[in-house]
């Protein structure tokens, strides 16, 4: 397909969630924020996603398309309908009552047991998304490029190399390297994949299905979500296992691997416009930040005084996060006068001892453990500090709330907190750029310290403000990502090989 640059270019995103409806963290956000951001550059994109529950709820007015009678395999028949969103921007829903009308996640039961049949219901989804892709589509739409995200999307670039070749060009983007859908090999064939994809070439790893090494070894461009985690991926310590095919992709031809930092949605996320905060705020009427403060602080129990700092944590509460650290750290943290507010849920574990704390802490440390989005908000307007202390964070949408809302973060140095914190020294508070707080072990210690210089700044009112604006005063939206991937589709077209 050659392609002028005036062209409009067709995107296909297949994502498994979409906020606001279906979120288990920063993809949904992503997937409902970097479509829009690329229709308004110009740029004509459908989102394919699951018929989950709340989604056909929410579109009970979608227009029926096309039927899928046979996938192949044992995927099971579905039906696409569609909504338009915006101009350029429309949704195909992807409905097989049998795979995505269930109660609980989008991955996981109400127990937390992941679907026994996730590698068929993702199977159909990547198979789908490949097939609307292609040559073969009962569409009337063909997408220039097809954008696959994380693992449940990523066997899609793996059905057009074996079954339909003649297709749009793919992206594959890595929004966390640890998930990678792995299944037993004795599913091939229910997938609809001929047994020479079982190769180290194709879709095998260690003897399993990926469906993540798939996307990585057949998308024609590979991303992810920043420029920092595009390098650590690349290295043993944070490849999880892929970090060699990563290499060989970073350094075929002019590069195939790319990180592009995302951004936030600041419609949803705008301290002097967001509705489920106690008072709007912007970076010249910082004052009101208070009102927020105490607001939280009411809502959650806390006892605050004026030099009482108020810590914010809103996360999975899983080693990823660094939960574990900000646990041990916050008995600490509490004797030297904080006050914590913990918002999230994960691994069952950690979630007991956060109760624990509050229980031995009350009017100190409040914890909530569950999805609380407006509760989010108004920790991120109301805290003083936000705590994101990760092992490994692709990007983190988080501590970029937090930049915006004024809140400046502590964060471990790792991958998109590395992109987007700068340190604050006399050199950064002088050249105008400190906005938070980084450290680099992965220990409490060096949590601590990095919370007690935040601290000592804290005090200095002048001193906060400056760091304060300095967080503000960026730009955190998708316009800058939305033209990176858009030269990115761009270059991946066969007319640009
Ligand atoms: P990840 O996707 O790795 O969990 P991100 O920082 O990219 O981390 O995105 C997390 C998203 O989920 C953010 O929008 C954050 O506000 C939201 N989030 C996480 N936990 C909760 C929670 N318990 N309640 C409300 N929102 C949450
Ligand atoms: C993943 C990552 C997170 C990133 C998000 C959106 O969930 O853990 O760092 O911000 O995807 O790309």
């Amino acid at each position: 397909m050659a392609l002028s640059d005036a062209t409009r270019l067709r995107i296909l995103f297949a994502t498994p969630e979409l906020a606001p409806w279906v979120k288990t963290g920063g993809l949904g956000d992503v997937s409902a924020a970097l479509p829009a951001a690329l229709a308004e550059a110009g740029l004509e994109v459908r989102v394919l996603v699951p018929g989950y529950p709340a989604l056909l709820a929410a579109f009970a007015q979608r227009r029926a398309l096309v039927q899928v009678e046979r996938p192949g395999g044992q995927l099971l028949p579905a039906a696409i309908s569609q909504v338009a969103l915006r101009p350029g921007l429309e949704l195909l829903l992807l409905e097989c009552p049998a795979c995505y009308e269930r109660h609980g996640g989008p991955y996981q039961d109400r127990t937390g047991r992941d679907w026994a049949d996730n590698v068929l219901r993702f199977g159909l989804l990547s198979k789908v998304a490949a097939l609307l892709a292609s040559r073969d589509t009962p569409l009337d739409w063909r997408p220039h490029v097809l954008h696959c995200n994380d693992w449940q999307t990523a066997l899609a670039p793996a059905y057009l190399r074996y079954r339909h070749p003649a297709a749009a060009a793919s992206v594959t983007t890595i929004h966390n390297l640890a998930f990678q859908g792995l299944f037993p090999a004795t599913r091939l064939e229910a997938l609809d994949l001929p047994a020479s994809a079982m190769a180290i070439d194709g879709v095998e790893f260690h003897g399993r299905i990926s469906f993540l090494k798939a996307g990585l070894q057949h998308g024609d461009r590979l991303t992810t979500v920043s420029p920092t985690y595009a390098r650590e991926i690349c290295e043993p310590e944070h490849g999880f296992g892929l970090d060699g095919l990563l290499r060989y992709r970073r350094d075929r031809r002019g590069g195939d691997l790319v990180g592009i930092l995302n951004g936030i949605d600041t419609r949803e996320w705008d301290p002097a416009t967001d509705r489920s905060i106690a008072a709007p705020y912007n970076s010249r009427s910082l004052a009101l930040k208070q009102l927020n403060r105490a607001a939280l602080g009411e809502r959650l129990g806390l006892d605050l005084a004026a030099d009482t700092p108020l810590l914010g944590m809103i996360s999975r509460i899983t080693l990823q996060k660094g939960a574990d650290l900000v646990i041990e750290a916050a008995p600490t943290l509490v004797a030297r006068g904080a006050r914590l507010a913990v918002l999230g849920s994960g691994d069952a574990t950690m979630e007991a001892a956060w109760r624990e704390l509050a229980a031995a802490h009350p009017g100190r440390i409040a914890v909530r453990i569950g999805f609380d989005e407006p509760l989010a908000h108004l920790i991120e307007a109301g805290a003083d500090l936000f705590l994101m202390p990760s092992r490994f964070e692709p990007c983190g949408l988080n501590q970029m709330y937090s930049l915006a809302y004024g809140t400046p973060p502590v964060v471990r140095a790792t991958g998109g907190l590395a992109d987007t914190v700068v340190d604050c020294t006399p050199r950064s508070l002088a050249d105008g750029s400190a906005n938070g707080f980084s450290f680099a072990p992965a220990t409490t210690e060096a949590l601590l310290a990095a919370v007690e210089r935040a601290l000592d700044a804290w005090r200095d009112v002048e001193t906060w403000r400056r760091i304060q604006r300095n967080g503000m005063a960026r730009d955190w939206g998708w316009g800058q990502a939305a033209r990176q991937y858009a030269d990115l589709y761009r270059s991946c077209l066969p007319a640009a090989r």
